[in-house]
């Protein structure tokens, strides 16, 4: 008989001339590109960290709030709104509202309490009560005393006090701000980063 003809595997396809080089360069591409992914919002972060005019606006910056004859001299507290002007890594933003406090003028030393209105609660604000003379918060009624010490309520701790300096502007006192956000729902006074 015969010998039948053996059947050979199909030979495998020989790799092209350029593929291996092909590969190399898609492997280089992909670290350089991964590397780039990681390093430039890191140097982003740093460039935006060292800048002066960041750390201007940083936590716990002194910002003018208010002329100190703008408060009432009976004590009655008034809010104002705190003014920054934020910028990025990119960009530099027109001054804008971070926050607002409360402030009132007290026959001590120190002249004047200032309040953020963020209840300690759970962040909602606070507002002034004229007929009653305390703080009210709105969301849970927790309700302040005109010193921020709580009457009744939720909050775990009375309304947040903040550092405050009387400067001299050409003959006008004024108070400025040193302005900070607190953890709310807590009863210590943990600044935000
Ligand atoms: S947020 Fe003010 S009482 Fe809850």
């Amino acid at each position: 008989m015969p010998a039948s003809p053996s059947v050979q595997p199909p030979a495998s396809p020989k790799p092209a001339l350029g593929e291996p080089r092909r590969g190399f360069f898609a492997k280089a591409a992909a670290v350089v590109l991964g590397g780039l992914v990681v390093v430039c919002p890191f140097l982003a972060g740093l460039a935006a960290f060292l800048d002066p005019l960041n750390r201007k606006v940083a936590r716990g910056a002194y910002m003018r709030v208010t002329p100190f004859d703008a408060l009432a001299d009976d004590g009655t507290p008034r809010r104002f709104p705190v003014i920054a002007a934020r910028r990025d890594a990119w960009n530099k933003y027109p001054p804008e509202p971070v926050g607002a406090v409360f402030m009132r003028r007290v026959k001590t030393a120190e002249r004047v309490e200032v309040f953020n209105v963020i209840c300690p609660h759970l962040g909602c604000s606070v507002s002034f009560n004229g007929p009653r003379d305390i703080f009210q918060c709105p969301c849970h009624t927790s309700a302040f005393e005109l010193d921020g010490a709580v009457i009744s309520g939720p909050s775990p701790r009375g309304l947040d006090t903040l550092e405050f300096e009387i400067r001299d502007a050409n003959g006008v006192e004024e108070v400025w701000v040193r302005f900070e956000n607190f953890y709310t729902g807590r009863a210590d006074k943990e600044p935000k980063e």
